[in-house]
C-alpha cells in the first residue's frame, strides 16, 4: 500500500467522519437485472447538507488555520456548494467567512444564498461576472481586510483541495475490497477538476483498481483535460509521488450529457432525477449529479459498463439546489 504520509502531514481540518457509506444500488440492479451497482454517498456528511467540498475544506481550513487566518473568503453563484460548506465550516472552525457572490443581488439570489447567512457568514453580491472578474474581485477584498488588519484566507487552491479525493479514493478501494466483487469502475462529474483529478492520483497511487468515468457536466473535453492535467501534475509536485501522466490513466470522458451546459438541464437529466428518486429514494438535482445519474444509467443499462463488472457513481452532493430548481421540471409540477 503507498504511503500517504506527505498527504497526512498536511494540515487538517478534522470535518467529514469516513468512510461515507458505500450503498447499494438494489433497485436499479432488480430494474436492470444486473447486480454490482453502487453509489458512494459523499453527499450523507453531517454538515451544511454535505457533499465533495467537505473533504477539501478539510484542507483549505487547515491551511487557514496553520497561517493563524480570522476570515476565510470564498467565491462563487448564488447557489455555490462550496460557499454553502465554507461559510458551515468555517463557523465551525471560529473563522469569520465572507462570501463574493459573482451575482446579481435579486431577492431570488437573495434566498438562495440564505443559508450562507444563517451559517453566519457575510454575502457580497458583485453582479453576474466571470471566472476572472470574480477571482479579482475576491483578492481585492482580502487585500482590503489585510489593510484593516485582518489575516484572510482565500478558498480553494484546486491542487490542495484535491487532496481530500486522493484519500477518498484510498477509502472507496478499502470499501470495494470488502465486497464480495470489487468495484471496477468509478462514475464522477467532471467540472472543475479537484475532484476528479485528487481521485484519478489516488488511483493512480493504488495501482489503477479502477476505469474511471467522467461525466462532463461544464466544458469540453479538450478544457477538462486540461484543468485535470494542471492539477494532477500539481498533485505530483505537491505530495512528491510520481504516478506516471495523467495520460496512463484508465480514464473514460463522456460529453453526451453535457447539453446545453453547465447548469442546462437535459431531458435525461431530468428522466435521472426521477428514476433515482423513484428507485431508490435518493435527491439528486440538475447542476452536478443528475447529468453524472444519466451518465451513470447511460453506462451500466446501455454496455459501456459491462453487466458482469461492479460500477459506482459517486454522489457529490449539492442537493440543496433541488430546492431553487423546481421551476427547470418540464415532467414534474
Ligand atoms: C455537488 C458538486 N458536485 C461536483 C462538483 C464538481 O467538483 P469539482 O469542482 O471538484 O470538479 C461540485 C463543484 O462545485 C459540486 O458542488
Amino acid at each position: 500500500m503507498p504511503d500517504l504520509k506527505s498527504i497526512l502531514r498536511e494540515p487538517r481540518y478534522d470535518l467529514v467522519k469516513v468512510p461515507t457509506p458505500l450503498q447499494r444500488l438494489s433497485g436499479f440492479e432488480r430494474k436492470l437485472g444486473r447486480s454490482g451497482l453502487f453509489m458512494k454517498r459523499d453527499d450523507l456528511m453531517e454538515i451544511g447538507l454535505g457533499g465533495n467540498k467537505l473533504r477539501s475544506l478539510e484542507f483549505w481550513l487547515g491551511a487557514a488555520l496553520q497561517q493563524r487566518a480570522d476570515i476565510v473568503l470564498v467565491a462563487g453563484g448564488a447557489t455555490s456548494n462550496l460557499c454553502r460548506l465554507t461559510a458551515a465550516a468555517a463557523s465551525m472552525a471560529g473563522l469569520d467567512c465572507l462570501i463574493v457572490h459573482n451575482a446579481e443581488e435579486s431577492p431570488a439570489n437573495r434566498e438562495r444564498s440564505f443559508l450562507n447567512r444563517l451559517f453566519g457568514a457575510e454575502t457580497r453580491f458583485i453582479g453576474a461576472v466571470g471566472e476572472e472578474e470574480r477571482g479579482a474581485a475576491t483578492k481585492a477584498a482580502a487585500a482590503e481586510l489585510t489593510r484593516q488588519g485582518r489575516t484572510p484566507y482565500i478558498v480553494g487552491d484546486a491542487v490542495l483541495g484535491a487532496l481530500g479525493y486522493v484519500l477518498a479514493a484510498f477509502e472507496l478501494h478499502e470499501q470495494s475490497q470488502r465486497e464480495a466483487a470489487p468495484l471496477r469502475h468509478v462514475v464522477l462529474a467532471g467540472s472543475m477538476g479537484p475532484t476528479e483529478a485528487g481521485f484519478i492520483f489516488g488511483n493512480a497511487m493504488l495501482g489503477y483498481p479502477f476505469q474511471v468515468h467522467l461525466v462532463s457536466v461544464e466544458y469540453e473535453q479538450a478544457e477538462l483535460e486540461a484543468r485535470l492535467c494542471r492539477i494532477y501534475d500539481g498533485i505530483a509536485e505537491r505530495t512528491g509521488f510520481s504516478v506516471g501522466g495523467l495520460e496512463q490513466a484508465p480514464l473514460h470522458y463522456h460529453m453526451a450529457h453535457l447539453g446545453g451546459g453547465w447548469g442546462v438541464p437535459t431531458p435525461e437529466s431530468e428522466a435521472a432525477i426521477v428514476a433515482f428518486a423513484r428507485t431508490e429514494g435518493i435527491l439528486v438535482e440538475h447542476v452536478y449529479t443528475a447529468k453524472t445519474c444519466a451518465g451513470f444509467l447511460d453506462l451500466v443499462a446501455n454496455g459501456g459498463i459491462p453487466a458482469d463488472e461492479p460500477a459506482c457513481i459517486i454522489h457529490t452532493g449539492g442537493t440543496a439546489s433541488l430546492f431553487a430548481q423546481r421551476e427547470q421540471f418540464q415532467t414534474v409540477s
